[in-house]
Formats: C-alpha cells, structure tokens, sequence
C-alpha cells in the first residue's frame, strides 16, 4: 500500500511492457503450466488487488481445468517499501486441503509477502503449491521464498499499470509504464 504520493510524478512515455507483450509472455506461460500440470485441476489463488487483471488473462489463457479464488493481503511500509508486516485483509473461502494451488501475484518485490502467505497455505495441506508472479523484482528480494513461474523480471524502478498501482491509480493501464520521482 503506498502511503504517499510524490510530487511531480511522470509515467515514462514508451510502455516498459506493452499490453502485447504482456499477453505473449501470458500465453507462454499459460503454456508452460499446462505442460506442469498434465491436466490436474489448479487451484489458482489470486493476491488482490494487483493481480486481478493477470488472473482474468491468464485463467483464461490455460487450457488445464482451474478453479479459483482470492485472498487480499496488505503490506505496510513508505511509498515504495514494504515493512514486512503484512494484514490478511480476506481470506480464502475454499480450503485447499489435497488442491493443486497455483498462487498469483502482479509482482514480488522483498518476498516478504508471498512467504507470508506460503507458510499460512502450507499449514492448511495443500497436495501442491506453486507461485506464478508477472513481475520478479530479484534485487529486491530480502527472503528466499521459490517462485516457480516468471513473467518478466525487473531490476529497479517504480511500475504501475496492468493491475499495479501508486496510491490506488493507474491500475487500469493496459500496459506497464515507469514511473520517474518516486
Ligand atoms: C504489492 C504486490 C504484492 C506485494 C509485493 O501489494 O501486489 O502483493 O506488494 O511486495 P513484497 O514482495 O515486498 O512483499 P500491495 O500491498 O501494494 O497491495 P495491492 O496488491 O492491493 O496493490
């Protein structure tokens, strides 16, 4: 959750991913998961808010029998940080017990939110977990959580767009853009 907002903000020009870019690599990974999970049931698990334009591409793109549902976490921290600490703000409202979960984040940035979210679905049995993320921010990372499928990776920079926000604006860019001054 960002906190505030820094004056004089400009998104870059040029789309750092384009809306066709972004949707070839979906059907690429779509691809891949299929391949996975030879035609086992998925239970994808979206992180709202910033994956719920991901998630309705990507359930669409598999062609493996999926299921679905949502979790909203919270993290706190400055405008561009997380602390660590994070809120389960709603949680499932299917169990998971003996499900193939595939786990859906727009992006992960320390990790500190997705290993906070995988210990509490391995403590409630799943057959499988696995985590798909659009945007791998790896220098960022401060835990060694896995994740399994990667849509783009990222060294630096503040994105927006495509489901990812700054204090709640530009989620609903169909491309990624930077933004400068934050
Ligand atoms: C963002 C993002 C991830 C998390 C990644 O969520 O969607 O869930 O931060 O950060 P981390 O790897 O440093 O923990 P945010 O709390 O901004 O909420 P949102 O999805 O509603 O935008």
């Amino acid at each position: 959750m960002i906190t505030s907002i820094t004056p004089n903000l400009k998104l870059s020009k040029e789309p750092l991913f384009s809306a066709q870019e972004i949707a070839e690599r979906i059907k690429s990974l779509a691809a891949q998961i299929d391949r996975d999970y030879h035609g086992q049931e998925i239970l994808m698990i979206a992180v709202l808010k910033g994956s719920f334009l991901f998630v309705a591409d990507l359930i669409r793109a598999v062609r493996t029998p999926t299921i679905i549902d949502f979790v909203r976490l919270a993290s706190y921290g400055s405008a561009t940080q997380s602390s660590g600490i994070i809120e389960v703000r709603k949680d499932l409202e299917m169990s998971i017990k003996d499900k193939h979960v595939l786990v859906v984040e727009d992006i992960v940035d320390s990790g500190l939110t997705l290993e906070s979210l995988r210990s509490m679905l391995l403590n409630r049995k799943p057959a499988s977990l696995k985590i798909c993320t659009l945007i791998n921010k790896q220098s960022q990372r401060i835990t060694d959580v896995p994740v399994d499928y990667i849509g783009f990776s990222i060294d630096d920079g503040f994105i927006v767009g495509y489901g990812l926000d700054l204090d709640e604006r530009y989620r609903g860019l169909p491309d990624i853009r930077i933004v400068a001054g934050v």
